[in-house]
């Protein structure tokens, strides 16, 4: 079983508008709403791949109950923790020359009380069949080191975790032993405290160092240079695949989407590394954070090579 963890989701509103004027009224030609946030993309891209997942997490107000909707509309089993205010609608105002301006909503913020129903909803899921997992950012009210404790009593239980998180969130969620991890380069030089491009070699030393601290899988995502993959004595180094490139967005999620459906389906390690590297490509070629169907997936499957390191 895999739940998907969204504390912070959102609704990405996406508008047109001919050129945006300041201190005018400015007329939307066309309008697009989805339910975003890692662990809702991540149960969508699951659910592309024929896949089940449950998903949680924090909604709130009108916002909150659109989400709801949109799992309902996608047969994903959903299981979240209403909260007072109203979830975040992100909206992207594209112009027609192609400028982008961002206006971002601050979200609920959640409570002590509210933190402790979403903990013992997540302990009725664990067990040893459990994959919890914990992807993106946390909303007001709710501290940093909330993965490391979810961490430490869903293994209590023997369930697994993957972990998707940048910064604080990331260092302090790493002391308690993820299972699997999938950091992009920039967060994994960010955590490592390295400001320049880290080189492969180095990438791949930092990976290790990671290892030995006892998390089991590390994937780590390099664009449109591939991707590394370690677990137990296997390294891994696959180049990213030949694609035309729709939109990056979310090609992260995608990957974390096929590292949790390759353990639920109790794959190998080289079809484990083969479904990310197909399914991350695939969601390059789709529009936004659109997940890749089976198809598309199955047939890029065949491009994948792996080189051990
Ligand atoms: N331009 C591209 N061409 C081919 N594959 C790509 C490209 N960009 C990304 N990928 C695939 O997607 C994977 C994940 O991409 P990336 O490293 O950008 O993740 P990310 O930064 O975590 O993304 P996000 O958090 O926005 O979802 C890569 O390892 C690669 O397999
Ligand atoms: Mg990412």
């Amino acid at each position: 079983m895999i739940v998907t963890v969204t504390m912070n989701p959102a609704i990405d509103k996406t508008v047109d508008i001919e050129a945006l004027e300041r201190g005018r009224l400015n007329r939307i030609s066309h309008v697009e709403l989805d339910a975003g946030g890692k662990g809702i993309n991540v149960s969508k891209t699951i659910s592309k791949l024929g896949g089940k997942s449950i998903a949680t997490g924090f909604i709130a107000g009108n916002t909150g109950g659109i989400i709801r909707g949109v799992m309902n509309d996608w047969n994903i089993e959903n299981d979240f923790i209403e909260v007072s205010g109203e979830t975040r609608t992100n909206t992207k105002v594209f112009e027609k020359n192609g400028e982008l301006t961002e206006l971002n909503e601050p979200g609920p913020t959640v409570g002590e009380k509210d933190i402790h129903a979403l903990l013992q909803k997540l302990e009725g899921y664990a067990g040893e069949k459990t994959l919890f997992v914990l992807a993106g950012s946390v909303p007001q009210g709710v501290e940093k080191d909330i993965y490391s404790r979810i961490i430490e009593f869903v293994h209590k239980k023997g369930a697994a975790v993957l972990l998707d998180a940048d910064g604080e969130l990331f260092t302090k969620a790493l002391e308690a032993g993820p299972d699997i991890i999938k950091p992009n380069r920039a967060e994994l030089e960010q955590y490592a405290g390295i400001d320049y491009i880290a080189s492969e070699q180095e990438i791949l030393s930092i990976a290790e160092k990671l290892m030995e601290k006892g998390i089991g899988t590390v994937a780590v995502s390099m664009g449109k240079n591939g991707a590394m993959f370690l677990k137990e004595n296997h390294k891994i180094k696959c180049p990213g695949l030949k694609v035309k490139a729709h939109s990056t967005v979310g090609a992260g999620d995608a990957m974390v989407a096929a590292l949790s459906y390759s353990w639920d389906e109790g794959m190998s390690f080289q079809d484990t590394v083969r479904t990310c590297m197909a399914v991350s490509a695939g969601a390059v070629t789709t529009i936004g954070t659109k997940p890749p169907s089976r198809e598309v997936v199955d047939s890029l499957m065949e491009q994948v090579e792996i080189e051990e390191l």
